[in-house]
């Protein structure tokens, strides 16, 4: 009878009742949708009603999921990054030693053109307007470039609890948003290059890079949306930032034994690896599979992801590449968009337009990656416990290589100044027997949870659903200025009370030796 009870209690706990769940999701990238999609999947499957806004509605029609379409309002951001960029830059910068820095803020300018581009079509779309009508019950948000539909849930008095998802590591803005330490000190930006330990000159790297970068989200994105708005609806707007630090909680693409151990809250939940399905799912090409059949001495997969285009590679650089990797015994399989509807081979290396890359990562013959250190990339490398060489570009990039070389997950090496030595040394460890061992125990480390990334996700999405307001997950970090989380107020009490005791000391003092002297003078006299 108790069990019963207990039981059914539990069950209630448990289930939701069909929830109403909308997802905002207006940038452009493929891989962050690769990303959020198998969560949205599984909430509808799991029944509830979800309509999705987005640049990537189903091919085929799921249940429950109802796609709104953003198509044709931006291109699609897909091979759209030219590697033309990426050549050695100027010697004025490099002298400066702040050429990280730069490829970083100009890799950063392009996106608010972007997200106001996007804003300011978003505002006037009748089919997103319309579904802001209707009443829900969680709305999740990707927490990148642009918090302009956070004004829209507002003007259309939206009150239902925001829960912000990231594609990435913890981006520079999301810290605030629910009161997260991110101190410089030993807390790496994401566009930063280092771990939790850095020297002096990369902890004043890291603090320029977490200024410069919360202050230009802010004035270049931020103010400028809330304009937007305020022009398009002819109202006042609370500022952008107050509605985002109103969110209810943070799930963040990461997990600690990759991208490293930071500071978490009970409302920063990492779900690294969530988008990847426990079974290989997508076939495997034939002559993909007789290729890998045919190998003696295993494969390496090589691709720069979805975003940057590896056909714009300047010919002396594609030549470098291709004479170190005809120096392997391995056969290489290469994402690369100019080549043959059943790839083209040359020497070992097959040139494919397209690979199923969790599929051929998990392939037993499939011994190691050439990456380009995106997050989605390396979570199903070290899924599938494969070890990578990362040539790093820009964004998350360069701190994700830093994470996996420090876990012994890979090796990163630079793009610009790569060379054939430095691709073959590079190789040369990352297929070494050490590394693909220590390659699979990073492997069982990040698999070992208390829940799937998924179903662990599936779970805080409902948990806030049930709850609500009523379990508040951030911290009251967010509801302080600067100058009260900083402590300034306090520091300049402290000090004013030090220079206080130091000058009546110096009084007390004075008159003691007045008094002493004084005496002294008397008995002189005497
Ligand atoms: C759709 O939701 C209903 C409940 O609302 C559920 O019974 C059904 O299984 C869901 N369909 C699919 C295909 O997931
Ligand atoms: C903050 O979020 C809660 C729901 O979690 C909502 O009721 C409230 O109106 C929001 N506040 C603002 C200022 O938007
Ligand atoms: C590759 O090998 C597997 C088993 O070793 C076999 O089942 C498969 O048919 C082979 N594929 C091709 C295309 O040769």
């Amino acid at each position: 009878m108790r069990l019963i009870s207990i039981i059914s209690v539990f069950l209630v706990l448990n289930n939701v009742r069909a929830a109403n769940i909308l997802g905002l999701f207006p940038h452009v990238g493929k891989s962050h949708h690769t990303a959020f999609e198998p969560l949205l999947k599984m909430l509808a499957e799991k029944g509830h009603q979800v309509t999705v806004v987005s640049f990537f509605p189903q091919k085929t029609p799921v249940a429950n999921y109802t796609d709104i379409s953003l198509q044709g309002i931006a291109e699609i951001r897909k091979e759209a990054v030219n590697l033309q960029k990426f050549e050695k830059s100027n010697k004025l910068i490099n002298l400066l030693g702040m050429k990280r820095f730069i490829i970083q803020a100009l890799a950063f300018q392009g996106l608010s053109d972007l997200a106001l581009n996007i804003c300011s079509k978003l505002v006037r779309f009748p089919p997103l307007l319309e579904a802001l009508q209707f009443d829900y019950d969680v709305v999740l948000v990707e927490n990148f470039n642009s918090d302009c539909v956070l004004g829209l849930l507002h003007v259309h008095a939206i009150k239902a609890p925001v829960i912000s998802v990231l594609s990435s590591p913890m981006i520079h803005w999301s810290y605030s948003r629910i009161g997260l330490p991110d101190n410089p000190s030993y807390v790496p930006t994401m566009t930063s290059e280092s771990t939790s330990q850095m020297s002096f000159l990369e902890r004043l790297e890291n603090t320029a890079m977490n200024l410069y970068f919360k202050t230009w989200f802010r004035y270049s994105i931020q103010v400028k949306e809330r304009v937007i708005l305020e022009r398009r609806f002819k109202s006042r707007l609370p500022d952008l930032e107050d509605l985002a630090r109103n969110v209810s909680l943070v799930l963040v693409n990461t997990f600690h034994s990759l991208n490293g151990v930071r500071p978490l809250l009970p409302g920063v939940v990492e779900v690294g690896g969530m988008h990847i399905k426990n079974t290989a799912s997508l076939p495997i090409p034939q002559y993909i599979e007789r290729f890998l059949n045919e190998s003696e001495h295993g494969v390496v997969l090589f691709s720069w992801g979805s975003l940057i285009k590896t056909a714009s590679i300047p010919k002396y650089k594609e030549d470098i590449i291709v004479s170190a990797l005809s120096k392997l015994k391995q056969r290489v399989i290469w994402k690369y968009e100019d080549s043959g509807e059943e790839g083209t081979l040359t020497g070992n290396i097959l040139k494919v337009r397209w690979i199923p890359q969790y599929e051929l990562l998990q392939h037993k013959k499939v011994i190691a990656f050439i990456a380009h250190g995106g997050l989605l990339g390396m979570t199903e490398a070290i899924s599938a416990g494969k070890p990578m060489l990362i040539v790093p570009f820009y964004g998350d990039q360069p701190l994700n290589g830093a994470s996996a070389t420090a876990i012994g997950l890979g090796k990163a090496i630079s793009y610009a100044d790569m060379s054939e030595k430095t691709l073959l040394d590079g190789l040369k460890s990352v297929l070494s027997a050490e590394m693909r061992l220590s390659a699979r125990q990073a492997s069982k480390i990040w698999k070992d949870r208390i829940a799937d990334p998924l179903d662990t996700a599936v779970y805080w999405v409902e948990r806030v659903i049930r709850w609500g307001d009523q379990d508040p997950l951030h911290s009251t970090a967010r509801d302080l200025n600067f100058i009260e989380y900083n402590l300034l107020d306090v520091a300049a009490v402290i000090l004013l009370a030090i220079i206080m005791i130091i000058l009546i000391l110096r009084i007390v003092i004075m008159k003691i030796l007045r008094l002493i002297s004084g005496g002294m003078k008397k008995e002189k006299l005497h």
